[in-house]
């Protein structure tokens, strides 16, 4: 690295997964790695039309407000319980922003950070790039263990913030159960941390749109159109306490004014359409669809050598070996037979994620899936006939 470079510029890291999807990027391969959500299921002609008309107001062509556009923030207000004025939300590029923004305002060197073992790739990056010395928190079928994390806490452990994915997480698909998130907001409560709530996979349900998490002093929420609309939009919110985005607000002045107002404005316009639901509930049915695609071929071909979880929504299986396959030495295998996925050991933190694997199930058709897992199915026979 070229010496100009900063101590913190040097300290970031590059994301495992990044480097993986240019490789299952070539053709032919049915990439089951990314979480790159499905681009025939975003809703297009509508965001053209959309387009074409708040392009054509010169408002929203002008610079706006660091914070974001009022109409917006009051539609989420309107929209939400976790907030009550326009103060306590902030339009962001991305939730990924949000995690870097907060990351700066609220992390020095050396600062304990839990997350979440293993966990989201682009938050430890974020986490990791101000300093923050991650605490890793086993996580289970229902989630984070809040429990453990007590423990700890009474051992002394004095977090800055915990990071949660509540719903559906990536990469492992549980759901934080009710009992445990509101056990984590009073013990958030009781010791003066914060909790942040990444939330970008709550309406990819197969059930419909899982609840939302109510509003608490100790608790900042993450929304995100990427996952809902269409992620080049590159629109999200953060919802918190004012003191926390008055800061947040400060420096996001500095690192980009404000999220694109056009964006904004077609993301405003796309989330308050009367055709919205129909178009999430549209999602819904074929996030049920992929998954079960996806999940019944996992059992169908590999059966009892894959222990392979079932979440209610999302994009991700979680999947472990039992016979003790290494999945970075089966990844190699599946590139040969034209297939991608990511090895858990990318998630993992502290813990030994060597024999787990990530697949999505968004990108692919679901006879793509059924065709992705054949193959899956044959590279892991001939890494083990080797
Ligand atoms: C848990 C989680 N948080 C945040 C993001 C970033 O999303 P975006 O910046 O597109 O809103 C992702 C993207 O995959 C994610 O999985």
């Amino acid at each position: 690295m070229h010496s100009l470079l900063s101590t913190r510029a040097r300290q970031q890291t590059t994301s495992a997964i990044r480097d993986l999807l240019e490789q299952a990027q070539r053709p032919g391969i049915i990439s089951l790695a990314g979480g790159l959500p499905d681009p025939s299921l975003f809703p297009t002609d509508r965001l053209a039309d959309i387009a074409a008309e708040v392009a054509g107001d010169a408002d929203v062509l002008q610079y706006g407000l660091t914070a974001g556009q009022m109409g917006l923030r009051e539609h989420i207000v309107a929209t939400t319980t976790a907030a009550s004025s326009t103060n306590e939300v902030l339009v962001t590029t991305g939730s990924q922003q949000a995690l870097h923004l907060l990351s700066s305002v609220l992390i020095d060197p050396g600062d304990q950070v839990v997350v979440g073992d293993p966990d989201y790739l682009g938050a430890l990056q974020a986490f990791r790039g101000s300093g923050a010395e991650l605490v890793p928190v086993t996580i289970d079928a229902d989630g984070l263990d809040v429990a453990a994390l007590s423990s700890r806490i009474t051992a002394g452990l004095r977090p800055t913030f915990v990071y949660v994915v509540p719903h559906f997480h990536n990469p492992t698909g549980v759901t934080l159960t009710d009992t445990r998130l509101t056990a984590l907001l009073e013990l958030a409560e009781q010791n003066g941390f914060l909790v942040v709530l990444d939330d970008p996979y709550r309406d990819l349900g197969v059930a419909g749109a899982a609840d939302e998490p109510a509003h608490h002093a100790n608790a900042v929420h993450l929304r995100s159109v990427s996952k809902v609309l269409a992620p080049g939009l590159r629109v999200g919110w953060m919802i918190g306490p004012e003191w926390l985005l008055e800061a947040v607000e400060r420096t996001k002045q500095s690192a980009d004014l404000h999220t694109s107002t056009i964006s904004q404005a077609i993301a405003h316009a796309a989330i308050s359409a009367d055709w919205f639901p129909d178009h999430l509930a549209g999602l819904q049915a074929a996030t049920r669809e992929k998954r079960d695609a996806l999940i019944g071929a996992l059992v169908d071909r590999l059966g009892e050598r894959l222990t392979v979880n079932r979440p209610g929504g999302g994009m991700f299986v979680w999947a472990t070996f039992a016979d003790g396959t290494d999945t970075n030495e089966l990844l190699d295998a599946a590139l040969d037979h034209n297939v991608a996925f990511v090895p858990g050991a990318a998630f993992a933190v502290a813990a030994d994620a060597r024999t787990s694997l990530r697949l999505s199930w968004a990108t692919a058709t679901p006879e793509q899936l059924t065709e992705a897992v054949g193959r899956l199915h044959a590279a892991h026979a001939a890494l083990v006939s080797a």
